[in-house]
């Protein structure tokens, strides 16, 4: 299989927040948010594969700043790294200015896909290439960000967790 750049995979979904998807406090309501990040990394993580794809992980997940109603926001998902058959996709959203139209960085979130084949059984995809410093920092980081989500879910032992040892002892 061919190696992918991260802008192959690049996904950008550009929406509203209506009545309806909002907290009490008129603000975005943070699982609406969420389905909209899962949303625009399946469509990364489907660009990248050309496969099915399906969560496996929400390694992280930031609400720095609450999205008002009436918000323009932007999903940029990409994919930051991907291994055997998993994938890490790295979420930003942006919010617009309403009367200058300036953006700014609202929140950010890491999750991860799994391509599979239509009996569900994981199956390899393309290694992926990173380009701008940006995405050579977050390929280096998504290792130690996969063995800490194995961990965490009980599918690795932390003594095997090498990278991410490495973290702590350096
Ligand atoms: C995700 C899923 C396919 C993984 O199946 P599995 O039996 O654990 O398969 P494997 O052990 O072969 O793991 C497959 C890959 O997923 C990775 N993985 C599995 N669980 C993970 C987790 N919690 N965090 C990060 N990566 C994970 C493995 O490391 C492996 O990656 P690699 O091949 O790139 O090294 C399976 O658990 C599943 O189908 N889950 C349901 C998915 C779903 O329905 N999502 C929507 C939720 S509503």
């Amino acid at each position: 299989m061919a190696p992918k750049n991260p802008k192959d995979s690049k996904t950008v979904m550009t929406d509203m927040v209506l009545p309806g998807e909002t907290n009490p406090l008129n603000n975005l309501f943070g699982g609406e948010l969420l389905a909209r990040m899962d949303r625009a990394a399946s469509i990364a993580a489907r660009r990248h594969s050309r496969r099915i794809t399906v969560t496996a992980s929400v390694n992280h997940v930031a609400f720095n700043r609450n999205v008002p109603l009436g918000s323009v926001v932007t999903i940029e998902a990409s994919l930051s790294r991907a291994f055997r058959t998993s994938m890490e996709v790295y979420i930003d959203v942006w919010m617009e200015d309403r009367f200058t139209g300036e953006r700014s960085k609202a929140n950010e979130a890491i999750y991860t896909f799994v391509a599979v084949d239509e009996t569900g059984k994981p199956t390899e995809v393309p290694e992926i290439v990173p380009e701008t410093d940006l995405e050579k920092e977050r390929h280096a980081g998504a290792l130690r960000r996969k063995q800490l989500s194995l961990v965490l879910a009980g599918k690795m032992k932390p003594g095997e967790a090498t990278e991410l040892k490495a973290l702590f002892t350096s």
